[in-house]
Formats: C-alpha cells, sequence, structure tokens
C-alpha cells in the first residue's frame, strides 16, 4: 500500500483508519479524523451499504443527506466480511491500517472473527475503537439508538418543562457527542503509541458520553440532596422538589439565571424568541434598559440571592420589554449593554447565515448524483490544518483503488468480485 507522505500538511497526514462503522455515532468520529487528513476507508457491504445511505431519503435513488453529511473526505470500499475470501481482504487492511473505529452491536466484530486478540496476532499496533450503548454492567449487550443513550443518561429525566413528561433533545448528544468523545481517545490512543509502540482498545459508551455532557445535572442531583431545593429552577419558590433533578425547562442551570422569551411577531413565527441571562455585574443595566431603574438598589431585586423568589416576576417584566422588539433588534441594544442574550435562531436562518458559510461551519458541497447540498463542516478549526469538505463517496467508489494499494493485481481483484468476497 502506498505510504502518503505528509505534503498537504493535515494534522493526521499518514493516519490510516479502517473506518467499519455506520449509522451516526462511529461515522460521526471517522468524519472528523479525515477532516483531519486521516486516510479513512469506509468497509460496507456490497449491495447494500451503511444503511443510512436510503434511509430518509429526499431524492429516489441518491445517498440521503444522512449518509453524506456524515461521511465526507471518506474513501469507501466493499467487503463480505463474512465471506471467507472477503475476511482475508480484511485482514490485509488491519495489518495495514493504524485504526479500526466500530460501532457494531455487543459481540458483531468477535461473531466475524475479529475478537481483540485475533487482531492483535494481526497487527499489534493497531488501535480498536468502539462506541457501544453501554460500558460493561446490566445492559452492556444492549442495541443502542441516540434517544435510548439519551434516556439512560440523564439528559431525559432533566429535559422539558416540570409538568410534562421527559423529553430528548434534538441536539445528537448520544450519536454525535460519543463520536466526538471516541474520536478524542483515538488521537489520545495514537500519541500513546508513540512511546508505548503499542495498540490499545478505546471504548465510548452513548450512556457515558451523554452523563459526561449532563454533568451539571450530577451536581445538581448532590446539591439537591444536601439543601432540599434549587432555588435557580422555575419550580421555586412554590413548587415542591422530589428526590431526583428536575427538569429545568429553560432555566440555565448555572450561576446565572436566564429563561426565554417572546419577541415581537411570536404569535406567528415559532422562534421569534430571545434567550435572556441576567447576569450579575450588569443586572443595572438590564434595569435601564427594561425602564426599571427602581429595581437597581431595591432590597428584593439588588442582590442574586434576593432575586432568586422573584425570578419569575424579573422574567415576565423583561418579557414586557423583549415583546416590544424583534428577536434581532433585541440583540442589538442588549449587546451594546454587554447582556448576555441569544437570538433563538431556526435552521432555515442558520443554513441562510452568511457567516457560517464564510468560516466553513455550514458548506455547500456537491455531489454526483444528488447535486449540490448544504452540510456542517468541521467545528473544530485548526489554524495549520484546514478543513476541506469532500464530498461522500458512492458505495464501492474506491474499492478497486485500495484494492490495488493493498497489493492486490486486477485478476486478482475480478477474481474476489466474482467469488462475491468485494
Ligand atoms: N460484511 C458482512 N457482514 C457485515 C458487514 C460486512 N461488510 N458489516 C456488518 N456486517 C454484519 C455484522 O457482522 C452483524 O452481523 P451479526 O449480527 O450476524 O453478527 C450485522 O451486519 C449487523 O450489525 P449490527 O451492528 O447488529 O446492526 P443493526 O442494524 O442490527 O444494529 C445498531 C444497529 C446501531 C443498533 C447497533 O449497531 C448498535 O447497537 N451499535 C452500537 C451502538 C451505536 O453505535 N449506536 C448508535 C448508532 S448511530
Amino acid at each position: 500500500m502506498t505510504v502518503k507522505v505528509n505534503t498537504s500538511g493535515k494534522a493526521l497526514d499518514g493516519v490510516r483508519i479502517l473506518d467499519f462503522t455506520h449509522v451516526q455515532s462511529g461515522p460521526t468520529c471517522t468524519q472528523l479524523l479525515a477532516w483531519f487528513g486521516a486516510d479513512v476507508i469506509k468497509v460496507e457491504r456490497a449491495g447494500a451499504g451503511d444503511i443510512t445511505r436510503e434511509q430518509l431519503r429526499d431524492i429516489p435513488d441518491a445517498d440521503s443527506l444522512y449518509f453524506t453529511m456524515l461521511n465526507h473526505n471518506k474513501r469507501s470500499i466493499t467487503i463480505d466480511t463474512k465471506n471467507p475470501e472477503g475476511k482475508k481482504v480484511l485482514e490485509t487492511l488491519v495489518k495495514k491500517c493504524d485504526v479500526l473505529v466500530e460501532n457494531f452491536a455487543p459481540g458483531a466484530l468477535d461473531r466475524m472473527g475479529f475478537t481483540w486478540e485475533r487482531i492483535q496476532e494481526l497487527n499489534p499496533r493497531m488501535i480498536v475503537a468502539s462506541v457501544k450503548g453501554f460500558g460493561p454492567g446490566p445492559y452492556e449487550d444492549c442495541k443502542v439508538y441516540e434517544n435510548v443513550a439519551q434516556c439512560a443518561g440523564g439528559a431525559a429525566s432533566t429535559t422539558g418543562f416540570d409538568d410534562g413528561p421527559p423529553t430528548v433533545t434534538g441536539a445528537q448528544i448520544g450519536d454525535s457527542g460519543t463520536g466526538l468523545h471516541l474520536a478524542l481517545g483515538i488521537v489520545t490512543a495514537l500519541y500513546q503509541r508513540n512511546t508505548s509502540g503499542r495498540g490499545q482498545r478505546v471504548l465510548a459508551a452513548m450512556q457515558d458520553g451523554v452523563l459526561n455532557l449532563c454533568r451539571v445535572k450530577l451536581r445538581d442531583q448532590q446539591r439537591l440532596e444536601r439543601t432540599g431545593v434549587m432555588k435557580e429552577y422555575p419550580q421555586y419558590p412554590n413548587g415542591t422538589f422530589g428526590e431526583a433533578v428536575p427538569r429545568a425547562g429553560n432555566a440555565s442551570g448555572g450561576g446565572q439565571p436566564g429563561w426565554i422569551l417572546k419577541c415581537k411577531g411570536w404569535e406567528t413565527d415559532p422562534n421569534a424568541y430571545i434567550y435572556f441571562i441576567t447576569q450579575a455585574p450588569v443586572w443595572g443595566e438590564i434595569c435601564k434598559v427594561i425602564g426599571r431603574e427602581e429595581w437597581i438598589d431595591h432590597p428584593d431585586y439588588k442582590t442574586p440571592n434576593a432575586r432568586l423568589p422573584h425570578l419569575k416576576q424579573i422574567f415576565d417584566e423583561i418579557e414586557r420589554w423583549t415583546m416590544s422588539k424583534t428577536k434581532f433588534q433585541a440583540m442589538e441594544i442588549l449587546n451594546k449593554h454587554d447582556i448576555p442574550c441569544g437570538p433563538i435562531l431556526s435552521m432555515k436562518e442558520i443554513a441562510e447565515e452568511p457567516s457560517l458559510r464564510k468560516t466553513g461551519t455550514v458548506v455547500e458541497v456537491d455531489h454526483p448524483v444528488r447535486g449540490k447540498y448544504l452540510t456542517v463542516g468541521n467545528p473544530i478549526k485548526l489554524s495549520d490544518s484546514p478543513t476541506e469538505v469532500v464530498r461522500s463517496p458512492l458505495l464501492g467508489e474506491h474499492t478497486d483503488e485500495v484494492m490495488a494499494e493493498l497489493g492486490y493485481s486486477p485478476d486478482q481483484i475480478a477474481t474476489l468480485r466474482s467469488l462475491g468476497a468485494i
């Protein structure tokens, strides 16, 4: 296999990834590694491929946006790893790659014959990185999707309104969040390999990833157990608190109380809202902006602690002001006074925002079958390793190319194809 020379100046140039991932969590991880310059070879089953190629399709017979937006900058090779000849091809890949990333259901890789012991025999420097739903414990054998992880990791029980059911969030903290965790684990293991010379296993469990992102709620659980109350929550002062951290509604959950407030046009525009934070250092400014100067030195409002029992009334009063402005007008005025706030942006507004295009956070990509589409670019910007987003591969687009790099002749490739191995 040709060793790529580091000429393009990408951080992970020369790192070869055997990408055995599918759906969202694993592909998020390997896409990031590809954006940082790794050569990511995605292994798929011939004729089928990653199941997301055909899920939520918006154009008949074209790879879905679900697939394309998670598989940029990768190469696709088809191998039937249950076919004995296909298994041999995978073994060759294991020998030539630095990292194997997978997010199959528990035990699938072992059933395929690629146990940790076998992989070490083939390549002791190989890093084997896995996303699983759960770590060791009662649920370790379970298949898991995004919302299961959100529910088991503490996000759902703490999201939503106090008088409503547990709620999952739109942010894919279980899938994409765990993919991010795994990517960090992989580069850390690569770094350690520089000194140890050995590969290792990297596990990111989705429950653990979600809990890591919900760590402030475990903080709050302990505060609640000690004090019986959470004064910064909307339930306070009149509601009752149970044994577990309640749903926070739109409370900031931090030391600076915040809430989502209506803006001009809220009656017809579901996103005419602003997030408003009553940050303590600018309390005086807030009072001036909304025309309640008398609150600046009033004993019931002067200090953050004094304000806590009156938060609902305070936000009602601020909302009377925000309702007289559009979210963008309010944003402009509040920013002049250094009052932290944020407009509720719709996906349409985000897609059309020029500054996000300029930074490469939202990117337009051209695809030979589906044409132009928008995607989210690399959210992590490295000054010496810029990201160019390259369209996702068609199924098996690089099979011959990669097979040739592995040393297979055209005749051998044709034979393996006729055997259904690739
Ligand atoms: N050639 C031959 N067989 C292949 C193959 C290939 N190239 N690629 C995959 N397979 C086989 C696997 O070996 C497995 O076979 P087995 O069950 O007989 O051992 C089979 O395909 C299906 O894999 P599986 O992972 O069980 O897929 P699934 O569609 O049933 O389950 C998930 C999907 C996501 C629920 C499951 O993979 C999972 O729980 N993953 C871990 C957690 C995770 O990442 N979840 C989030 C996904 S976004």
